[in-house]
């Protein structure tokens, strides 16, 4: 199997300039610029007053001093007039900026007219149009789609499919790997047990999870000789599946093409070929988890175009709403659910709004020089960011696909032990800056989520602040605290 090669040198076409046109004046009016210390008096406000009141993993204010006040184009505007470029995108909801006019206009046309309705039981034709639009979109294989509202709910119906059509307990997942905060999918996400799984872990069956190809931390590879990401399923065959699941009782292999809340990482085409040819010789559905990296995240329409994947059952979530509402979609083969009797959405999957809404939304990333943006920005990232790597001791690496890009922190080049005081002093001093991106704690890793047509001297100017504040810091550098 070969990765499909993208055009070397491709800017941003017109069309990706049509697409934010109506959004562009307001992006510079204003640009990023802090004023006020963080958090300002406004935000300390209300951050005091959400402590007091949201439940614990809501209420850490000082990873996130800023309380959003407005949201234009590309920028958040905080409650104390404090605009920063939005390397967020509502972790990728929001793929066209604040508020897309044709996403917007779309969506409240058909709360107009249809109003609230549930369409598992009456459907309207924004829903049909919507279920056509994405099959026609979808790789090759996949001609039906079953509603949702989260990407949560997606992958929950996804499994429940693969089980269905196969028979077949075994869920095969991947280490590292977020697939949503369901008791079922916070026992598969486990990139983060102590923040995110709060011991759910060990109470679902029919999980097994294997390692994930990771060339920085690999934990089948070590020291000098040439990084070979196939070892990892040469464990998979001679180990987890002589010794732990017995590859007939696995109805599907659940992954995300390119891993997202885990780094941004993206396995060879040679991991590739072989998973794809290990699920065929044992028929296990490809589930390709495509919440976070698909319509346009990566670059092409789905990450899977990537390497030209044909999977059983694609999911889809985030990028689907266009910024508008709240939608997700289980798309799969007619083998898997022409026949099927699995329930999938509820009462709130593809309300009329939010179906038209993701039409709107389609037609702009379709509209012409929206992926070649995301593929400029992933030039841009690494062109700005990568040399850190050779220039910072504490940079130890930097990774972009598409318009996603993401820096890990080390405490020294030997032992690459994450640097997680390094990397807050980083994201605040970005934030003084005027760049709002994702940084979490116990996470190390710094990640730029930006909307797919933010424009490219604004994607620049982000990417030479987030370097900058890198070497402030690495002027400094915190003590690491011994956990
Ligand atoms: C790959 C992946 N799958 C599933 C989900 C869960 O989606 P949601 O937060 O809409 O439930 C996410 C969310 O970040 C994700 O990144």
């Amino acid at each position: 199997m070969s990765p499909v090669h993208r055009v070397a040198d491709d800017d941003p076409g017109e069309a990706a300039a049509e697409a934010v046109s109506g959004r562009a004046a307001a992006l510079r009016t204003p640009w990023p610029g802090v004023r006020t210390s963080l958090p300002g008096p406004a935000s300390a406000a209300l951050l005091a007053r959400k402590d007091a009141v949201l439940n614990g993993p809501l209420r850490d204010s000082t990873n996130i001093p800023v309380v959003l006040g407005r949201k234009t184009g590309h920028v958040l505007e905080d409650v104390d007039g404090n605009v920063f470029a939005d390397h967020l995108s509502a972790w990728g909801a929001a793929p066209y900026g604040a508020q897309p006019p044709s996403v917007r206009a779309a969506t409240l046309t058909a709360w107009d007219r249809y109003g609230m309705e549930i369409a598992q039981y009456l459907a309207s034709e924004p829903v049909v149009a919507l279920a056509e639009r994405l099959v026609d979109l979808a790789p090759g294989g996949i001609t039906r789609v079953a509603p949702s509202v989260t990407g949560t709910e997606a992958v929950e119906g996804a499994v429940k499919l693969a089980r269905e059509s196969t028979g077949r307990p075994v869920i095969l997942g991947f280490l590292g790997q977020y697939h949503g905060e369901s008791t079922y999918l916070t026992a598969a996400s486990s990139t983060d047990l102590p923040g995110n799984t709060s011991n759910n872990t060990q109470y679902v069956a029919g999980l097994v999870l294997v390692p994930y190809p990771n060339r920085f931390r690999a934990p089948f590879h070590r020291g000098p000789g040439p990084y070979d990401d196939t070892l990892y399923l040469d464990y998979l065959e001679t180990w987890v599946l002589r010794h732990q699941v017995e590859p007939d009782q696995v109805a599907g292999v659940l992954v995300e093409p390119v891993a997202g809340e885990a780094g941004i990482l993206a396995p060879s085409a040679a991991w590739w070929e072989g998973l794809v040819g290990l699920a065929g010789r044992h028929g296990w559905r490809l589930i390709l988890d495509e919440v976070q990296t698909g319509l346009g995240r990566c670059g092409e329409i789905f990450a899977g175009d990537l390497w030209g994947l044909e999977p059983d059952l694609l999911l889809l979530g985030k990028g689907i709403a266009g910024g508008g509402q709240p939608i997700a979609a289980v798309l799969g083969t007619e083998e898997v659910m022409a026949a099927s009797n699995t329930h999938l959405g509820g009462t709130y999957a593809w309300e009329p709004a939010a179906c038209a809404g993701a039409l709107a939304g389609l037609d702009l990333l379709l509209s012409g020089g929206v992926l070649e943006n995301a593929r400029a920005m992933e030039r841009t990232a690494l062109g700005v960011l990568g040399p850190l790597v050779d220039e910072v001791e504490q940079v130890g690496d930097v990774r972009s696909v598409g318009a996603w890009a993401c820096l890990e922190f080390v405490r020294d080049r030997e032992t690459i032990e994450p640097a997680p005081a390094f990397q807050h002093a980083v994201h605040r001093a970005a934030l003084r800056r005027g760049v709002l991106a994702i940084s979490e704690p116990d996470k190390p890793l710094y990640r730029m989520q930006p909307p797919l047509t933010m424009e490219p001297e604004l994607f620049a100017w982000s990417c030479t602040q987030v370097a900058d504040a890198v070497r402030e810091v690495a002027a400094t550098p915190p003590a690491e605290v011994r956990a």
